[in-house]
C-alpha cells in the first residue's frame, strides 16, 4: 500500500511555490497526498520564519501533531514528521530540542532531498546547505490545471535590511537561468495555466545571462518578462517582490509595452520616515519612493500599487509614525499588507536593544494604520464600481454557479454563469462592492 503525506505550508508564496514541489516530488516517488493529518504517514510542515507569530505557530501545531505520533506508535503503526522551510533552516537544532518527535528537517534549498532521505531511512536529520542550484535542476513540476500558477525565478536576498531574516533563512540571491524557467512556464501554459506569477524575494534584481546570435547577453527581469511573454497561450503576467532600488526605465518601459504584463506593482516602503528607513538598512529615502511612484504614474497612469509596512520599529517616534501615515495620504496604494515589528533572531535590529516600542504602542499604530490602507483600498476599488473590466476567472465560488476571477489589479469578482467560466477572460461589468470583492455580470 502507498504510504501517505499531509503537508501544511506557512507563510508566502514562495513557500506555497515549494510545498507544490514537495507534493509533485512526494507523488512522483510513490506517496499519496492525505488532507487529513492524523491517518498520515508523514505530516510535513512547510515553515515560515519572518515574524515571530509564525514560527510560534509551527510549535504550537508540532505539540499537537507529536500526540497524534504517541498514540499511533501505541497502536502499532508509525509516523514520520518533517519541518522545511524558514523555521526548520533558522532553528533545526531548536526544533529537535523543544519537539523529540520530529524525524527529519530541511531548508528551503534541501527539500529535493526528502524522498531520498525516507527511502534510506536517514538518521542524519538536519539537511539546511544552501543549495539552490541543485534544489531548482532537481524538482519536477506540479501536475495540475490550475488556471493562475507561480514560478519561483530567484531567491535569497544580499539587501540585508536590519529587520529581516530572509538572507539568513534562503542565503545568498540566486536567480535561475533563463531556460529553466521558460521550459517550466511553457509547460504549465501547456497544461491549462493562464496567468503566471514570477516569484522571488528579490524579483527586481533578477539577473542572468543567455547566448544571443552567439553573444552573452544579460537577461534582466524586464527582458525575462518579454521572453515569457511570446509563449502563446500566456495571458497574464505578474511578479513578486520588488525592492525600489531595483526598478529600472527598462521595467517601467516593459510595462507600458507589454500588454501581458499586468500594471500592478507591489512596491514595499516599510516606513514613511527617513530616519526609520536608515535604521533598516533600506538604501532608499522616503521622497526617491515618492518619485519612482510619480515616475511610473507620469509614463503609466494605469498602474496600481500596493506595499509593506512595518510599525513600532525600535526607535519610531509619533513623528516617525504620522510621516509613514502622510506617505499613504500621497501615494493612495490598490492594496497593502501592514505588521507589527518582531525581533527576529541573528537579525541586527534584534541585536540593538534600543529603544523598543511598547505593545500598546504598536498595537495602537497597528490599527491605526489598517484602518487608513483599509480605507484607501476601498476608494480605489469604488472608483470602478459601474465600470467595465476584463476578469480572468481562475476558481469556482462558494454558492451554485457562482465564478470567481481577478481584474488587472488582483481584485476579486464573482459572476453567476451557467457556463464554466475557469480560464476564461472575459469584459464584466461590476455592478456592486462588497468589503473588498466585487459582483458582476459578464458582458455579452
Ligand atoms: N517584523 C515585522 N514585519 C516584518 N517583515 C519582514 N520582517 C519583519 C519583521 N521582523 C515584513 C516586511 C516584509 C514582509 C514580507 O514582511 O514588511 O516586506
Ligand atoms: Fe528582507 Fe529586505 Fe531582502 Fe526584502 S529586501 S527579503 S525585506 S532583507
Amino acid at each position: 500500500m502507498k504510504q501517505s503525506f499531509f503537508i501544511k505550508t506557512y507563510g508566502c508564496q514562495m513557500n506555497v511555490y515549494d510545498s507544490e514541489k514537495i507534493v509533485e516530488l512526494m507523488t512522483h516517488n510513490g506517496y499519496e497526498r492525505s488532507e487529513n493529518i492524523e491517518e498520515s504517514d508523514i505530516a510535513i510542515f512547510n515553515t515560515c520564519h519572518i515574524r515571530e507569530k509564525a514560527a510560534e505557530k509551527l510549535f504550537s501545531d508540532l505539540g499537537r501533531i507529536s500526540k497524534y505520533k504517541e498514540n499511533k506508535i501505541k497502536s502499532g503503526n508509525s509516523m514520520k514528521i518533517i519541518v522545511t522551510g524558514c523555521v526548520a533552516q533558522a532553528e533545526g537544532e531548536e526544533i529537535k530540542k523543544r519537539n523529540k518527535s520530529v524525524d527529519l528537517i530541511f531548508g528551503p534549498q534541501n527539500y529535493q532531498n526528502i524522498t531520498e532521505a525516507l527511502k534510506k531511512n536517514e538518521k542524519k536529520y538536519n539537511f539546511t546547505n544552501f543549495l539552490c542550484k541543485e534544489k531548482f535542476e532537481s524538482l519536477p513540476i506540479k501536475n495540475s490545471h490550475d488556471v493562475s500558477r507561480l514560478v519561483t525565478i530567484q531567491e535569497g536576498c544580499d539587501k540585508f535590511c536590519s529587520f529581516c531574516v530572509v538572507p539568513y533563512t534562503r542565503g545568498a540571491e540566486f536567480s535561475r537561468p533563463v531556460e529553466g524557467i521558460y521550459l517550466e512556464v511553457k509547460k504549465l501554459v501547456e497544461m491549462g495555466a493562464k496567468e503566471v506569477t514570477l516569484l522571488g524575494q528579490n524579483v527586481s534584481s533578477y539577473q542572468s545571462n543567455v547566448f544571443e546570435n552567439g553573444n552573452e547577453v544579460s537577461v534582466k527581469l524586464s527582458k525575462l518578462c518579454n521572453l515569457i511573454s511570446k509563449i502563446e497561450g500566456l495571458e497574464r503576467l505578474r511578479y513578486l517582490t520588488s525592492h525600489p532600488k531595483d526598478i529600472g526605465d527598462d521595467l517601467i518601459d516593459e510595462h507600458l509595452n507589454n500588454k501581458k504584463l499586468m500594471p500592478f506593482l507591489h512596491l514595499p516602503i516599510q516606513s514613511g520616515s527617513d530616519k526609520i528607513l536608515k535604521k533598516m538598512n533600506r538604501n532608499h529615502s522616503r521622497i526617491d519612493y515618492i518619485n519612482l511612484v510619480r515616475k511610473i504614474r507620469l509614463k503609466n497612469k494605469n498602474m496600481a500599487f500596493s506595499s509593506d509596512f512595518i510599525v513600532g520599529y525600535p526607535g519610531e517616534s509619533d513623528n516617525d509614525f504620522s510621516e509613514t501615515l502622510d506617505l499613504i495620504d500621497q501615494v493612495k496604494f490598490a492594496s497593502s499588507y501592514s505588521f507589527k515589528y518582531s525581533p527576529r533572531p541573528g537579525t541586527s535590529s534584534s541585536l540593538k536593544h534600543l529603544n523598543i516600542i511598547d505593545e500598546q504602542t504598536q498595537e495602537l499604530r497597528l490599527k491605526k494604520i489598517q484602518t487608513i490602507l483599509n480605507k484607501q483600498q476601498e476608494e480605489f476599488n469604488l472608483k470602478f464600481v459601474g465600470g467595465v473590466e476584463e476578469v480572468l476567472f481562475t476558481s469556482s465560488g462558494k454558492k451554485n454557479n457562482q465564478f470567481v476571477g481577478r481584474t488587472k489589479f488582483l481584485q476579486p469578482v464573482h459572476v453567476l454563469s451557467n457556463k464554466n467560466l475557469i480560464g476564461k477572460k472575459l469584459m464584466v461589468n461590476l455592478e456592486n462592492l462588497t468589503s473588498f470583492s466585487f459582483h458582476g455580470k459578464i458582458i455579452n
